[in-house]
């Protein structure tokens, strides 16, 4: 949450390169948006915030700046508000009262009153109710105690390394010094920053998406470095200044994969896109031979991980129902337990674990704090662990100690949808690879193994039914609460539907086990609650269809999700939408597509902003 851009190259460049990058960062938070740039010709310092999108920024700056304006260096914020209200004062960038430092920050200063009461001692002021203002002044505090550099680090970034050895709490920050209009500085602890290393141009991001239309090279930034950039360089050192010698990663996708190519929202692309992201999922990790899965990531071998008897996936949000589904799996196909705990909650929890426990976090972004430090507390403790993770050299892909990569591409759109779905492939074959170390036989795996190769293709014609989703959204999209209901491995399908209708529509709405439904939600049924089924033709079918029987009676509206060769008797669903007859690993896949088609459509015929919902974030780098 919060996004930061900086960026030092092209003087023309500069101002769109930032409004630009920022973005593309907009889905970390919307609430406001704000830019600094050095002006060339004067080395002045102008800053431009405003509340609401980068758009009205856009169009701020449009009207602020005058023709031909171009900036030596700058930084620029999207901000998803903590401490302080959403306000135009409390937008970054913050600059010290004494203006000489201007600085955008992302993640949460947890000592700022203590800094603030200092600060306010030695005759700083303060404009804002942001935690963030601290970090500017005390900046501009050490700086103006700092001698200039003889080598190595300038003065200006020395007083920054200062300035982290006295702050608790999480940042991520790109800061501007007037006194240097050749450079810009950036740190990290906690909250996502890396580097991007153009020709003649270096900037500092969030995350990728923002530099991409600059530069493929790229250094993920660890906690405590900090980094000075210019346009024909970069210098990286750690907490004690020694420098840091750094590997530069290629970004294997292009801004094309961050457009949204003709789709209305990215949402919708990423839900189109759902064949791609889960062939790039399998891509050489099947071992035809071995009839099983196989990674390359993993980093354990195959005696330590015979012998887990335990697994615990810990996630937030979707990736929490994508680890409920994998449980499904790997308990039915690979007989291990696996528990599922939210992230935030096992952090605190001081849960007893047996000794022989996997640990296993799943995160889209890589970047979720809560996510990342149950992942630490696990380690701490001596635990195994592996990620799955959208996020190529995020921080939980770097603190696991192996992992699987989802490579679905960049998913821009607030709410998940092709990053779910690659979890629960990947989610899957993980377990067909744990019960082929186990007790599946030889033939069972070869033909999950061929079951699982059409999982493109079933997304794919499951795609089809768009447009009657449409058609059946227009009918539903005024009813103000909704039931999901799901059994067995759907019922964190079920969830999930619930939870996606909620986040970009505003809907209230519950994800229960079908048979639950009886102890207490059947209270909200009646002609204005929809009850959305999701059921397969297996052996407790007939109960799920007794459960709309009881809906029907108590004049609720029931849509059916239904694989081809179920039995459901003729008009008892008022909606039907019909699915491809599949192998049970791979139906929560499957009956996840017409789940978030139906929550786009109804958000759509709502009005909604469907890719950046109310008070949401994508990456959460916040407790
Ligand atoms: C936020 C997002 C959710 C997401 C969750 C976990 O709450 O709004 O859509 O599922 O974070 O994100 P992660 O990147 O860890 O999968």
């Amino acid at each position: 949450m919060c996004g930061i851009v900086g960026y030092v190259g092209d003087e023309r460049k500069t101002k769109s390169v930032l409004i630009e990058g920022i973005k593309r960062l907009e889905y970390r938070g919307y609430d406001s948006a704000g830019v600094a740039l050095l002006e060339a010709e004067t080395e002045e310092p102008v800053v431009i915030r405003k509340v609401g999108r980068v758009d009205n920024l856009s169009n701020a700056c449009k009207k602020a700046l005058k023709e031909g304006f171009h900036a030596v260096n700058g930084i620029a914020h999207t901000r998803w508000a903590t401490h302080g209200r959403v306000t135009d004062e409390n937008a970054h960038p913050h600059r010290s009262s004494d203006g000489k430092i201007i600085l955008a920050h992302n993640g949460v200063i947890e000592n700022y009153e203590s800094i603030r009461k200092f600060l306010t001692t030695k005759r700083y002021t303060f404009s804002s109710e942001t935690d963030t203002e601290v970090l500017a002044n005390l900046i501009a505090y050490h700086y103006q105690k700092e001698p200039e550099s003889e080598n190595g680090l300038s003065r200006f970034a020395k007083s920054v390394r200062k300035t982290f050895n006295h702050v608790e709490g999480t940042y991520g920050v790109a800061v501007i010094c007037t006194d240097y209009p050749d450079r810009l500085v950036g740190a990290r602890k906690g909250s996502p920053l890396i580097l991007g290393v153009g020709k003649d141009e270096c900037l500092l991001a969030s995350d990728v998406s923002a530099v991409i239309a600059n530069t493929n090279n790229v250094v993920y930034l660890n906690d405590g470095e900090l980094v000075e950039i210019t346009k024909d360089g970069y210098h990286i050192s750690n907490w004690d200044y020694t420098q840091i010698e750094p590997v530069i990663h290629t970004v294997d996708w292009d801004i094309e994969d961050a457009e949204k190519s003709g789709f209305d929202h990215y949402m919708l692309k990423e839900i189109f896109e759902q064949p791609k992201s889960l062939e790039n999922a399998m891509r050489g990790r099947f071992s035809e031979d071995a009839s099983t899965a196989k990674f390359g990531g993993l980093n354990i071998d195959v005696s330590q991980l015979r012998q887990m008897d335990r697994i615990l996936l810990l996630a937030c949000g979707t990736a929490w129902h994508a680890a409920l589904v994998i449980e499904y799996l790997i308990e039915k196909y690979a007989r291990i337990p696996v528990e599922v705990e939210y992230a935030s909650e096992f952090r605190y929890r001081n849960a007893p674990l047996d000794k022989n426990t996997l640990v296993g976090v799943i995160s889209q972004s890589g970047e979720t704090l809560d996510t990342l430090e149950a992942l630490r507390e696990a380690k701490r403790k001596g635990y195994h662990t592996m990620a799955i993770t959208n996020g190529v050299g995020s921080s939980i892909a770097r603190e696991c100690h192996g992992g699987i990569y989802q490579h679905a591409g960049p998913e821009i759109g607030v709410a998940s949808t092709k990053a779910f779905t690659s979890q629960v492939l990947i989610g899957a074959m993980f377990a067909l690879y744990l019960a082929r170390l186990r007790d599946m036989s030889y033939g069972e795996g070869k033909s999950i193994v061929a079951e699982l190769k059409k999982v493109p293709d079933l997304v794919h014609q499951s795609l089809s039914e768009a447009e009657k989703i449409k058609e059946i959204a227009k009918r539903y999209s005024q009813y103000p609460d909704f039931l999901f209901l799901g059994r067995q491995s759907l019922f964190p399908i079920a969830l999930e539907g619930a939870l996606k209708l909620k986040e970009i529509s505003y809907i209230h709405a519950e994800g229960y086990p079908a048979a639950e439904m009886k102890h207490g939600p059947i209270a909200l049924v009646c002609e204005d609650c929809p009850s959305v089924f999701i059921v397969e033709s297996d052996e407790i079918q007939n109960k799920v269809v007794a459960n709309m029987q009881e809906v029907k009676a108590r004049g609720g509206k029931v849509i059916c999700i239904q694989s081809e060769d179920c039995t459901i008797p003729d008009g008892l669903a008022d909606e039907v939408i019909t699915l491809p007859k599949v192998h049970s690993m791979i139906a929560p896949l499957l009956a996840t597509i017409p789940m978030q088609l139906l929550s786009y459509h109804i958000a759509i015929e709502r009005d909604c902003d469907v890719d950046k919902p109310r008070n949401l974030a994508k990456s959460v780098t916040v407790e």
